[in-house]
């Protein structure tokens, strides 16, 4: 599918990755709808493009979230790609204070119950259309493989690339594609300060897009290309490697 004269929802894109690929989509595109929750960096991207449109939701919320995409279905009958790209990473270990059922649960909820629930809000709009349609899922080569820290962040990873999967093949017999963006350490907001050999969110932005222009069910982006391979050479090297990544 080509992402060109488009009405396309992005989840997150204030910020790293997701306002990257607003950057790359909205001169090309007919809309670009943005969810995110701080309403200045919303009110920043609307003034920067005039068709770009904002949403302040939270992911952690489920009203919100239904009230959102309700809405967004009514008013954009020609919203043909939904990126669920928003995500958090919390990295405190087991024995840490700030370790909680409150954080495991908005976590688990941003990640991944908010992904798929918008997934399933959004189905009836796609099945409804008579244009082909996609979903791109943003995960990350840690669910693939876990590092040591950030235990939940890396859990609910591995739930949305399988979801991913699962729900593409729910759905290989209709024109809705889902795809799974599997990206590498990105230098955003949420790796701050951390991390070697990271890439840019520029680069992992047009891979993304680049990935779906060709077809491509699973997206690995920059390193990630090398996971498959190395997975069947070593197993153990790939996840002694990943678990101080
Ligand atoms: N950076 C990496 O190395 C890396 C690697 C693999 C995968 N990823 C994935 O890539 C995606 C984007 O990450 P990033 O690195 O670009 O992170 P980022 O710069 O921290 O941006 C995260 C985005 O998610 C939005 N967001 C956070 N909590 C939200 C909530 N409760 N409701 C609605 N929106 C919310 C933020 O907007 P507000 O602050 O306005 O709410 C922001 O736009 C995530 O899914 C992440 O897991 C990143």
């Amino acid at each position: 599918m080509q992402l060109k004269d488009r009405t396309i929802l992005i989840t997150g894109g204030t910020s790293g990755i997701g306002k990257e690929l607003v950057a790359h989509l909205a001169p090309v595109n007919k809309t670009v709808i943005v969810i995110a929750t701080n309403l200045v960096k919303l009110g920043e991207l609307k003034s920067k493009y005039g068709n770009v449109v904002t949403y302040q939701c939270s992911l952690a919320k489920k009203l919100e979230v239904e009230e959102t995409i309700g809405d967004i279905v009514e008013r954009y009958k020609d919203l043909t790609v939904v990126v669920n790209n928003a995500g958090i990473q919390m990295t405190p270990m087991f024995h840490e204070k700030e370790f909680s059922f409150d954080s495991i649960n908005t976590e688990v909820t941003v990640n991944l119950t908010a992904q798929i629930w918008i997934s399933a809000l959004a189905l009836g709009h796609f099945l409804n259309l008579e244009a082909p349609a996609a979903y791109i899922n943003v995960t990350s080569g840690l669910g693939l493989y876990p590092k040591k820290n950030s235990a939940v962040y890396c859990a609910t990873k591995a739930g949305l690339l399988n979801f991913t999967r699962s729900f593409r093949y729910q759905l290989e017999n209709t024109s809705i594609k889902v795809h799974a963006a599997i990206l590498p350490l990105v230098d955003t907001p949420m790796t701050e300060g951390r991390g070697k050999g990271k890439i840019s969110a520029r680069k992992a932005a047009s891979e993304i897009i680049n990935g779906v222009e060709k077809g491509k069910d699973d997206i690995y982006v920059g390193k990630t290309k090398l996971m498959p391979t190395l997975s069947r050479i070593s197993p153990t090297l790939m996840a002694t490697v990943m678990k101080g990544a």
